[in-house]
């Protein structure tokens, strides 16, 4: 048995080849993680003191990151007492993950690609989460997939979920060919680490391609339902498609005094709004990088260049939080 010792001071024992990140999470310690298979990278963690062996392949890290001591909390056991560099997220700690039955509630089309579908959960099972986290749905065959709840906890405990196409996906057949309100599914949640944090930043930034507006939708509602927490903070909201259908939502938060920017990559001569990559239109904009927390969400390779140019332009590293959907078929 290992000790496993965090930044703040926390500890927890790791054990066997279980990872770090589930080790911790046994004992009600939260560590940072989204897709807990080694391809998003938010569960990145710097070793200090001690050694690892990898339980699964760490796909999201790059050779000078290994190098320098890197590894992801969910593909890595413990051999000896570890010293990390990372801290626990004590605000999710108290959010117990079930596995509940739920109806189909309705189910609607936001875009060629895109279904809107609505969850009921039964009485007296309400789900408790955060705003921006996610939950697996279970279909038949036990075929499970991930989605962002798109909306902050509500008074009738409705899940929104905002779901598109994959091609030739097993899930996908289901939602765009045969799901009829009212067919019973189970889901499993919450899940995930992607949630607004206790930051002093003023700039608070919203990013999104596709779908993975979602849960930016579900903290905005989080917010709005707060707004003299805000303070003097201010908000920005950046959307991108590949082409005007791509952006089925529209951002209606008076009280936030939001600025919104959709961008499109592929726009017609008609575009008034944003033209080229979401990340892009977030440099041009030409905010303090400095005093501004990041929320990003949508495809691996947006989060990782996001991280990147961002960075690298001056926004510290722990100001960047991110979910990355990583597609399955
Ligand atoms: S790489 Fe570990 S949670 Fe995604």
């Amino acid at each position: 048995m290992s000790i496993v010792t965090l930044s703040n001071h926390k500890t927890f024992t790791a054990q066997g080849d279980k990872s770090l990140l589930d080790c911790a999470k046994s004992q009600g310690t939260v560590l940072e993680y989204s897709c807990r298979t080694g391809r998003c990278g938010v569960c990145k963690a710097n070793v200090l003191q001690g050694m690892t062996e990898v339980v699964q392949p760490e796909l999201a890290l790059t050779e000078d990151e290994r190098a320098s001591g890197a590894i992801l909390t969910c593909c890595r056991a413990a051999i000896t007492d570890l010293e990390l560099d990372i801290e626990d997220l004590g605000v999710l700690a108290d959010i117990q993950v079930k596995t509940i039955p739920c109806r189909l509630d309705t189910l609607e089309r936001l875009a060629d690609d895109v279904v809107r579908v609505v969850l009921r959960t039964p009485p007296n099972s309400a789900l408790f989460f955060l705003a921006g986290q996610y939950i697996d749905v279970i279909g038949k065959d036990g075929v499970r997939r991930s989605y962002s709840i798109a909306n902050a906890m509500r008074a009738d405990a409705k899940l929104e979920l905002h779901i598109r196409q994959v091609p030739d996906g097993v899930m996908s057949q289901y939602w765009f060919g045969e799901a009829k309100a009212n067919d019973l599914l189970r889901l499993e949640g919450p899940l995930g680490t992607f949630c607004l944090r206790d930051t002093q930043t003023t700039n608070l930034v919203f990013m999104a391609t596709g779908t993975g507006i979602a849960p930016v939708k579900a903290m905005l509602e989080a917010l709005a339902a707060a707004p003299e927490s805000l303070g003097d903070k201010r908000i920005y909201v950046y959307w991108g498609g590949r082409t005007e259908a791509d952006l089925y939502w529209h951002p209606d938060f008076p009280t936030l005094g939001l600025t919104y920017r959709p961008a499109l990559s592929r726009a017609n001569s008609q575009w008034l709004g944003a033209r080229g990559y979401v990340q892009q239109v977030v440099l041009a904009e030409n905010l303090d990088l400095n005093d501004t927390s990041v929320y990003a969400c949508g495809s691996e390779a947006m989060i990782h260049t996001a991280r990147e140019v961002l960075t690298q332009a001056g926004l510290p590293l722990k100001h960047f939080h991110s979910d990355a959907f990583v597609s399955s078929n």
